[in-house]
């Protein structure tokens, strides 16, 4: 593993990585820039309008609208390149581009517990791959962490009862850091571990290795079996007297207020720990609280497991013979919007 060529810079080992040193070397460019030109003009001028006799008196100084000037649009653009540049930097990394695996983290005082789509746990490690895109879904169970990559340089926050995300793309095999990097209590500064960044062969061997545990999805299948979601939202999800769950991730969400959402990880996360918050058009208030039944991590499972199940049969209506004349089925109906109701039964 090459290290970087100044010591005191962390490995650059994301596609990120650069692009966000490029930023700070310029920020820092600048800074030494104006430090040395006012600091050398200040000298200067100290030497050369000294006082020369005790009887001197300065000639007064008119202002000048043309050097007023200057010295606010330069200053003013080099502040907006900044702006725009770090804009674009933050942009990149905010928002979650497509094509990524997701990877669950669970931050607890004082460890890191991970959870891989394939069932593989581990603690305080994060084996990646290098070359593909990773996303994190991150929650806390008790105090605020911050999951800190510096060689990724990527830090964010693991807030109690919220997911926030983090992705990246690893460029360079080799291990390094992960730091909690907000204060968290006592063994805070405890609250390390490494990244191993794989070839994506070795990857996926060590992701098959361990095959014996179940998939987040498969946990999370049972846990909707025992919680007793089924009675309501079907084996599969398939609605009845709750709303359907298969394929629900992603799609528009049509509340009984008339208001639309996505259905995100926020949502999904709500509607287990607070049903009564939002409630989709055409149910009633029926569904009880799982506030302290299911653990951050079981909610994880139960978010893969909804997440992985998809409209198996794609025609909601078996076919009726009277119904073939239409040609588009969006035409035929009077309802303007796609009812959230698929058990249409004449
Ligand atoms: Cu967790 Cu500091």
């Amino acid at each position: 593993m090459d290290r970087s060529w100044i010591k005191f810079i962390p490995d650059a080992a994301s596609t990120m990585a650069g692009k966000v040193d490029a930023l700070y070397f310029y920020l820092s460019g600048v800074t030494l820039f104006f430090t040395l030109l006012i600091f050398g003009v200040l000298i200067f001028f100290v030497i050369k309008y000294r006082r020369r006799s005790p009887f001197e008196i300065p000639r007064p100084v008119a202002g000048s609208h043309k050097l007023e000037t200057l010295w606010t649009v330069i200053p003013f653009l080099i502040a907006m390149s900044i702006f725009v540049w770090g804009a674009q930097v933050y942009f990149e990394q905010a928002r979650n581009p497509a094509g990524t695996s997701e990877i669950y983290i669970v931050g607890k005082q004082w460890m890191w517990k991970v959870q891989h789509t394939t069932g593989q746990r581990e603690i305080n490690e994060l084996h990646v791959p290098v070359g593909r895109k990773i996303r994190l879904v991150m929650t806390s169970e008790d105090a605020i962490h911050s999951f800190y990559i510096p060689a990724f340089r990527l830090k964010t926050d693991v807030l109690p009862g919220r997911y926030t995300n983090e992705w990246f793309e690893a460029t360079k095999t080799g291990t390094y850091h992960l730091f909690c990097a907000e204060y968290c209590g006592m063994n805070h500064s405890r609250m390390i571990g490494s990244v191993v960044v794989m070839d994506p062969s070795e990857f996926d061997d060590w992701m098959s290795g361990n095959a014996s545990q179940l998939t987040p999805a498969v946990a999370g299948q049972q846990l909707f079996q025992s919680l007793g979601c089924v009675s309501c939202h079907g084996a599969n999800g398939e609605g009845g007297r709750g709303p359907e769950l298969a394929g629900l991730f992603g799609k528009q969400v049509v509340l009984n207020t008339g208001q639309t959402l996505k259905a995100d990880e926020a949502y999904f996360r709500e509607s287990v720990l607070n049903p009564q918050a939002k409630i989709v058009a055409g149910f009633g208030p029926i569904m009880p609280t799982f506030q302290g039944q299911v653990t951050e991590e079981q909610l994880l499972q139960l978010m893969a497991f909804i997440k992985s199940i998809r409209v198996v049969n794609p025609q909601p209506s078996t076919a009726s013979p009277s119904a073939a004349g239409s040609a588009s089925p969006s035409r035929g109906g009077a309802s303007p919007a796609p009812s959230p109701v698929r058990t249409a039964s004449p």
